[in-house]
């Protein structure tokens, strides 16, 4: 069988940023500067390296960010008030609530008070029904929509192909079906998920898989068809005595038994992880030239 493809997403990720720069430049040029603003509840570690990453990367391309972190304990009218005048903010296009909030807080209602224009997750009702209804106006969900990019510079062609999500979050695995089956993509999709009746067997008819679960090296060997493309959006952190951090990243795939069946995979962290950052940075541009319209 020919070598396995790894997929750098890092890579590819560099050139959409590039791409990103270049806009952010040509918006200031126009008198508008682009503004993301990251909301943080509490200090999950995890979701601390994120929001650090997004910023981090808003201030390489000339974009404003506004990091905003708040206690655990803060309220869900405290926070609605935040996302009601970071609406309100002509200096913030987009807008990201990073999840998971805490337990007290209810997600759906936070996502719904996000003005849809400003949605850059695409989590809102109205950009959910864009992406169904493939309204290019809407915002794309930046992890799934990372996928599709990195499929598609990688020259992967989806067209007609068995494709199996598993997963299905409104965050990756539900997005992801809807792009697949899109009449850009043209695959065929299954979703599957943690009821799934033999799930191996079900990921066996893919040519491409795209695990989106959260559970450490869930995917094995037998569970690939040869030739595969494995895309594995899972950031798992796993004890690891022998790292300064006392952890290290794995995906969904057992990637070392895996990657040896497939045409090719994303590795982690390395695969989609950047693809995640580069499209929110894409979609705050789309907001910030929309709202200049
Ligand atoms: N937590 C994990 N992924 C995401 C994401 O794409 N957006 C937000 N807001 N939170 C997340």
């Amino acid at each position: 069988m020919a070598p396995t493809r790894i997929l750098d997403g890092k890579a590819i990720a560099a050139t959409v940023l590039d791409e990103c720069r270049a806009e952010a430049a040509h918006l200031i040029n126009l008198g508008t500067v682009p503004g993301l603003a990251v909301v943080l509840v509490g200090d999950d570690p995890a979701s601390k390296v994120y929001v650090g990453s997004k910023v981090r990367t808003c201030h390489e391309l000339g974009i404003h960010s506004r990091k905003i972190e708040l206690p655990a304990a803060t309220t869900q009218d405290a926070l609605l008030e935040v996302v009601r005048s970071l609406n309100a903010d002509s200096a913030i296009h987009g807008i990201l609530v990073q999840s998971p909030l805490p337990p007290h807080i209810d997600e759906e209602a936070i996502v719904r008070a996000i003005d849809p224009r400003k949605d850059v997750d695409g989590f809102h009702p109205e950009n959910v029904a864009k992406l169904a209804l493939e309204d290019p106006t809407g915002f794309v969900p930046c992890t799934p929509a990372g996928c599709m990019k990195l499929l598609e510079t990688a020259g992967i062609d989806t067209h007609g192909a068995e494709a199996v999500v598993i997963g299905r979050s409104m965050i990756v695995g539900k997005p992801m079906a809807l792009l697949l089956v899109s009449k850009k993509a043209n695959a065929t999709v299954t979703i599957a998920h943690s009821r799934s009746k033999d799930l191996p067997a079900i990921c066996r008819r893919a040519d491409i898989l795209v695990a989106a679960v959260g559970r450490p090296e869930m995917v094995k060997a037998d569970w690939v068809k040869p030739g595969a493309v494995v895309i594995d959006v899972g950031i798992n952190r796993i004890e690891d005595a022998s790292k300064k951090s006392g952890f290290r990243l794995v995906g969904d795939v057992a990637y070392e038994e895996v990657a040896p069946r497939c045409a090719a995979i994303t590795p982690v962290p390395g695969g989609v992880g950047p693809m995640t950052i580069a499209m929110l940075m894409k979609n705050t541009l789309q907001a910030a030239r929309q709202q200049r319209a």
